[in-house]
């Protein structure tokens, strides 16, 4: 009797402490860990549980245009692809290089693709020359009337969605990206000719903490923005909104609080207030190691940090790049892997029948 008592109370203590651990577990991944915001936001279930980042009209994203640039989309029924790539006046070495390798690219397969790069005014007049300079020759410069400056690449962002909506209605996806990537258009065109979302907003997207240290170039106060995380957001050197999607993000913005980090703005916290769902898309902002011939001719898309010099090698190799050919060693690899896995199935299967 006593045995059976004891034992009893053993089981019980083994449930609590189980339960404790489990609740345990659950307190620590939901406070510590950033596992609930990616379920929370893929079941669109963010909006619910963010400290209020909506606000009253704060914002008014709407600025008169120095270069308006009405025509860049005029000419074609429709363009597949705009990319619009976020510069800066003195980087006019990199607009040269994107110019002369995937910002040149205008048709891929009966698709059209067109480039801007978005400016607002340099506080120099004479970078603010070189562009409208730029824009004479090239036809490819949007600048809108707004400090240019570190914190208003939201506002550019937004000037530019503005634009799109306005002046190049006819785009059916809008590749937001910066001056210091490379893209390759045509692994995005052959992506985006399989989605069938009008919403889509997708992109390499994962979430990070606001940085509370107030020394940092990226310091967020917990007044900008109270919660732990940051909604999950689409890395700004390469993130594809449709045009669908930019209705709603510019409806949104003027009720959304303000952030100067562009992507974590328009890609994150407007797309959670739209309800949007992010779509992870591979191969996007990937490592420049990373693009190997058979990657750039089947799966890979952007990377951050390529310099001018890199971006003509890289070009080069884009254009030569054939999956039939390039992709022979990854081929035979996947095969070999598989009949390694084969044979060890058929073993296991073998040695159960004749135990
Ligand atoms: C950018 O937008 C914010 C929010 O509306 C505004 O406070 C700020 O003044 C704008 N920045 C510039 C340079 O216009
Ligand atoms: C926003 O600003 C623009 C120009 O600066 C102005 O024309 C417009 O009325 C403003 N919109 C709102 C909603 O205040």
């Amino acid at each position: 009797m006593r045995q059976l008592n004891s034992k009893c109370h053993c089981r019980q203590t083994a449930l609590a402490v189980g339960l404790l651990a489990v609740a345990g577990f659950v307190f620590y991944v939901y406070h510590f860990t950033a596992i609930p915001v990616y379920v929370l936001d893929q079941l669109n279930l963010r909006p619910f549980f963010l400290p209020n980042i909506m606000c009253d009209h704060c914002n008014n994203f709407s600025v008169s245009y120095v270069i308006a640039n009405e025509k860049l989309c005029a000419g074609v029924d429709t363009v597949d692809l705009l990319i619009l790539i976020l510069s800066y006046q003195p980087h006019a070495d990199a607009r040269h290089a994107i110019r002369a390798t995937w910002g040149g690219i205008r048709t891929y397969r009966g698709r059209n693709i067109r480039t801007v790069f978005a400016f607002g005014v340099h506080t120099d007049a004479n970078f603010n020359h070189q562009v409208a300079l730029e824009q004479q020759q090239y036809g490819d410069i949007l600048q809108g009337n707004f400090a240019e400056s570190y914190d208003s690449l939201t506002n550019k962002t937004m000037m530019s969605l503005q634009w799109t909506l306005k002046y190049c209605a006819n785009a059916k996806y809008v590749l937001k990206t910066d001056d210091d990537s490379f893209n390759v258009p045509q692994r995005y065109i052959d992506y985006l000719a399989g989605v069938t979302e009008t919403r889509f907003v997708g992109g390499y997207c994962f979430t990070v903490y606001p940085d509370r240290r107030v020394s940092s170039k990226y310091y967020v106060s917990t007044q900008t923005y109270p919660d732990t995380y940051f909604p999950t957001y689409c890395a700004g050197p390469g993130y594809v909104l449709s045009m669908g999607a930019i209705v709603e993000l510019v409806a949104v913005a003027p009720n959304v609080q303000y952030l100067p980090m562009e992507d974590v703005y328009t890609a994150g916290m407007c797309r959670v207030a739209a309800g949007i769902r992010y779509v992870q898309m591979t191969g996007t902002v990937i490592s420049r190691d990373a693009m190997t011939p058979c990657a750039l001719a089947t799966w890979a898309k952007s990377a951050h940090n390529v310099v001018p010099g890199n971006a003509i090698t890289l070009w080069e190799r884009v254009m030569k790049a054939d999956r039939t050919t390039d992709c022979v060693g990854r081929n035979l690899r996947i095969f070999v892997v598989f009949l390694i896995a084969a044979a060890a199935w058929c073993k296991i299967l073998w040695n159960l029948r004749h135990k």
